[in-house]
């Protein structure tokens, strides 16, 4: 995982065809500045011209045909080249083939598809025909995180493409693909960004926090803050702090049991934990959120713990029968 913002994020490619959208990813990625490098380009037919676009570009290859494997075996060899190239996301670009849910479990949230369609209208096969048969007038591409359920994970980012008089499903699909050149390299690009985008770390701050009971977002000293208690006498459990006073880090600050705690974590564990200016003193600790490695639920556990350290005795209890309901 990358764990400084210079870093670049290894993604390996599976393709089954052509690869253009493979080729838009790879072109993308050697721009300057790019967050991910294509570390593996993997097919599951040995003769896709996509490999041998990927080997004239010097990325490294992997074929392997399936025909004859059981699924499980050809997902694990895939897998392989794609751990062995250091790859730290996996990217479908027209591979054809459903994979087995337990190597879709071990990719969770690493692993984006693109798909010819504005989802969640038609999944799977066909789309372009299917959406000029029923007289749409937009298709659409949309680049999804990958599930268990075919087409149904989250959507990351989408593109509308008009549909026009007499199109056919041929040339329907050729403009798709000029809008999916656009939209996979950016959405890549952003997605294996987040870990270090402070709104988005806000964002999943937030959803945790509010789901606290009793609880309210309000801004302290120019910086979002969580409250436990009425709105008028609650009493700050959180505050998010975005590289203040030059600090390095995007952190939580949420109180721990005193310095003896906070001193013994930061040193046993400087990179995902600080003293912040001004708050450290009373016991607040920062927990680290812009590193790529960060457990969430450790942050779920920090917001609780702090809740119940600061939450008013009347309120206490609402946690435990939150947790039993
Ligand atoms: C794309 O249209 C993509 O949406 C779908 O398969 C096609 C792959 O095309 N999943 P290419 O091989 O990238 O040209």
């Amino acid at each position: 995982m990358p764990d400084h913002a210079t870093a670049t994020a290894k993604v390996a490619v599976f393709v089954s065809g052509t690869g253009t959208n493979m080729a838009a990813l790879l072109y993308a990625s050697r721009l300057p500045g790019s967050p991910y490098e294509i570390a593996l380009v993997a097919a599951n037919d040995p003769a896709a011209p996509a490999l041998a676009l990927a080997r004239a570009e010097g990325v490294p290859t992997f074929a392997l045909a399936h025909a004859g494997m059981a699924r499980e075996d050809h997902d694990a060899a895939m897998e392989r080249a794609a751990r062995d190239a250091g790859a730290q996301y996996i990217v479908l670009a027209g591979y054809m083939r459903i994979l087995t849910p337990g190597f879709v479990g071990r990719w969770e949230g690493r692993m984006l598809n693109i798909h010819p369609s504005l989802l969640p209208a038609y999944p799977g096969l066909d789309t372009h025909a299917r959406a000029i048969a029923a007289g749409d007038s937009y298709g659409g591409t949309s680049v999804h995180l990958v599930t268990e359920e075919l087409d149904a994970g989250e959507i990351l980012g989408q593109i509308a493409i008009a549909i026009q008089p007499g199109d056919t499903p041929a040339a329907l699909a050729a403009r798709v693909r000029l809008a999916e050149h656009q939209l996979y390299p950016r959405v890549l690009a952003d997605y294996v960004s987040r870990w270090n985008d402070p709104q988005h770390l806000l964002a999943r701050v937030r959803t945790l926090a509010l789901a606290l009971p009793r609880t309210q977002e309000r801004e302290s000293h120019g910086a979002p803050g969580f409250r436990v208690g009425t709105e008028k006498s609650g009493k700050f459990f959180a505050h998010f702090s975005d590289r203040h006073h030059g600090a390095p880090h995007v952190s939580l600050l949420v109180k721990c049991a005193g310095l003896d705690e906070l001193e013994t974590l930061v040193v046993a564990q400087p990179h995902a934990y600080h003293k912040p200016a001004y708050y450290g003193a009373s016991g607040w600790i920062g927990v680290i959120l812009n590193r790529a490695d960060l457990d969430w639920d450790d942050v779920a556990h920090w917001l609780r713990r702090s809740w119940q350290q600061v939450a008013p005795k009347s309120i206490a209890g609402l946690l435990d029968a939150a947790d039993a309901s």
